[in-house]
């Protein structure tokens, strides 16, 4: 983690702490942090995910890659470099709404091992759940909703995750979750049933 920079005095303890904002929710907060390729459906599970804890009155946030990108994170590329101060800022981002008491759920290629190491490391060990949103790159592309399989196997983009950068799978999750064969709803039912207890009773 960056440390604090000369003659910057952070101040924390007069701010009204996360346990207070906490009972006010009556909720515990915690990152849920989806990784997977592009197009393998964090997003759509993330929506279905949000709404079902919406539900049981949990308040949520979502925080996805191609929105982040084009806001606060629109300076970034694909780069290591720049895919790794687009974490940076992603789990500090969540660092705040997890003092809030928000649960917060992230849908981001988060591609390796180290990438979701330092946000682990931000956000801190037992507030981060890693959840891999595991989908064969062929589905993926098979869907290729965005279209961005063809243009990267046609050399239009350098740098595509899964065809010509990198994935590393989790090597221990949290939870891995295997949608080739199921539905949505599935998925989301699979999520919803392991972290809703550490929402609610944490
Ligand atoms: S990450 O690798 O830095 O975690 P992030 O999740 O923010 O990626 O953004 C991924 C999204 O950006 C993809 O779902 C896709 O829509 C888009 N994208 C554009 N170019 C690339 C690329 N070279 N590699 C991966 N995703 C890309």
């Amino acid at each position: 983690m960056s440390k604090t920079p000369e003659n910057i005095f952070p101040v924390f303890d007069s701010i009204l702490g996360r346990g207070a904002k906490e009972t006010l929710l009556h909720q515990k907060a915690v990152v849920i942090w989806f990784t997977g390729l592009s197009g393998s459906g964090k997003t759509t599970i993330a929506i279905g995910l949000e709404k079902a804890l919406n539900n049981k009155g949990i308040l949520t946030q979502v925080l996805d890659g191609d929105n982040i990108r084009a806001g606060i994170n629109n300076n970034l590329g694909f780069s290591d470099e720049d895919r790794k101060e687009n974490i940076r800022r992603i789990a500090e981002v969540s660092k705040l709404f997890l003092n809030c008491g928000v649960v917060t759920i992230n849908c981001f290629v988060s591609p390796t091992n180290e990438i979701r190491q330092q946000a682990k490391t931000i956000i801190g060990e037992n507030d981060f759940l890693e959840v891999f949103i595991n989908t064969p790159l062929e589905v993926c592309e098979q869907r290729d909703v965005k279209g961005l399989y063809k243009k990267a196997r046609a050399g239009e983009i350098k740098d595509f995750t899964g065809i010509n950068a990198p994935f590393e799978a989790p090597t221990n999750p949290f939870l891995d979750v295997k949608t080739e064969n199921k539905t949505v709803e599935q998925s989301v039912n699979e999520i919803l049933s392991k972290v809703l207890p550490l929402i609610q009773s944490r």
